[in-house]
């Protein structure tokens, strides 16, 4: 295992109607003034705004409302929310929604209090100061509510860049599973293929004796693999939406990822489809995640069969471990496919003619100089095959 440090002081408020401590929360942690940002409209036609404001309205807490996040959130509307919160003297940002709610919002509370144009942060720049932020989180998939990490697209160009910094680790993030059941089933199969991704991100790498670690990565698939089905089955599962909600923190505060390398290409791979054609993050993650294990199996050939046999029930084919290693990447589609995600470009709405841009892209955008992936380095001749494996 590799040194490492860990520290990851968000405070989890997990359960039913604890949206209505958002108030106490949010004075807990400074806030007077509050930034609430939202997305298209969802958490106005669940009633949670109401209780959102209601909680706030309690403690004497004054706001702002900044909504019309878009799923890939936009610069645009980050320089409308720093201009806001610079306008109205805002110290808190609270977003309500999905991942791409908290990235805006962490994108804006870093702008909110940098003389510059934020865009420098996701162009390497690392974040140290921004306004804190809290969460109400209504989607299981991008962890953001515990991650250090902002994801956001570029207008001007539609490309998609990372920022990162422990001042965008949200101060709290509640976590009511019960807000997750008005999603539609394709949003709650997009969130579960992104969770699932974080965790594979994480297992394929090359540091030794790491067991601890991939057992807890092997729990937490397991987990998806068992409550995922239920989910779809009957979407007010309260409880299968309360294992994958946690499952999801857990796949993206890093507490899987410590003392290991990790990989992130299938990330980097996707993240061009979603700028380029606006699709679902954790759609472009199914379509990508089989061809990037395809590509990079013979580096590993035992980590692919490893996971195939503990998480996929695979028989151990110990003459040939490349069967079991291929059967548990097969058994990783299926599953996907089972829970409605698309399987190549066609179904993902991609172009072939367009993959040498996005190859490109990938490999020398978002701090790359040349390669993405922490598993196997790969540069744009090998990108451009994988998007041609998707085909
Ligand atoms: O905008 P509204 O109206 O709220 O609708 C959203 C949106 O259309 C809807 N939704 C969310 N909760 C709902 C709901 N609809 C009904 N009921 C609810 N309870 O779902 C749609 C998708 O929302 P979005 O926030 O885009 O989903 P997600 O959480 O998957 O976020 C995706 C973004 O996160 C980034 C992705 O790249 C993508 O831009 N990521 C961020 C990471 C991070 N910060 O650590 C890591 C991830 O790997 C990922 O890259
Ligand atoms: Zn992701």
């Amino acid at each position: 295992m590799d040194n490492f440090t860990f520290y990851a002081p968000t405070y989890f408020a997990f359960g039913k109607d604890a949206e209505n401590e958002t108030g106490k929360l949010v004075k807990r942690f400074g806030g007077s003034k509050v930034l609430i940002h939202f997305g298209g409209g969802s958490v106005i036609r669940s009633g949670l705004m109401d209780r959102v404001k209601a909680s706030l309205d309690a403690e004497s807490i004054s706001y702002v409302e900044l909504g019309g996040v878009m799923p890939n959130p936009r610069s645009g509307l980050v320089y409308e929310g720093i201009e806001l919160c610079k306008k109205e003297n805002v110290d808190f940002v609270l977003a309500v929604g999905g991942g791409s709610t908290i990235d805006s919002a962490k994108a804006i509370a870093a702008g909110a209090v940098y003389d510059g144009d934020f865009w420098d942060y996701y162009e390497g720049k690392p974040v140290e100061k921004a306004l804190p932020v809290g969460t109400i989180l209504t989607i299981a998939a991008a962890g953001s509510e515990g991650s250090p990490d902002s994801v956001i697209t570029k207008e001007e160009g539609m490309f998609k860049r990372g920022a990162s910094g422990e001042a965008y680790r949200p101060k709290f993030s509640i976590l009511n599973p019960a807000l997750t059941q008005t999603l539609p089933p394709y949003q709650t199969a997009c969130g579960v293929t992104d969770i699932m991704a974080h965790l594979y991100e994480r297992y394929q790498t090359n540091t030794k004796d790491v067991e601890v670690t991939d057992r807890m990565i092997e729990a937490l698939l397991l987990t998806m693999i068992h409550e995922a089905p239920r989910v779809m089955e009957d979407p007010n599962n309260y409880e299968a939406r309360a294992n994958i909600m946690w499952a999801g923190m857990m796949a993206h505060n890093n507490s899987c990822g410590v003392g290991r390398t990790q990989d992130w290409a299938s990330h980097d791979i996707e993240h061009e489809l979603s700028a380029m054609y606006d699709c679902a993050h954790g759609a472009g993650l199914a379509v990508v995640m089989p061809a990037v294990f395809t590509y990079n199996m013979k580096h590993d050939v035992m980590r692919y069969a490893k996971v195939a046999e503990r998480v996929w029930g695979c028989k151990m084919d110990e003459a040939c471990p490349e069967n079991t290693a291929k059967a548990g990447i097969e058994a990783f589609r299926n599953f996907l496919c089972s829970i409605g995600m698309p399987k190549n470009f066609e179904e993902l709405g991609a172009k072939e003619e367009d993959i040498e841009h996005m190859a490109h892209s990938a490999c020398y955008g978002n701090g790359n100089t040349g390669y993405v992936g922490g598993f196997v380095p790969l540069g744009q001749k090998d990108v451009e095959a994988i998007y041609r494996l998707m085909l």
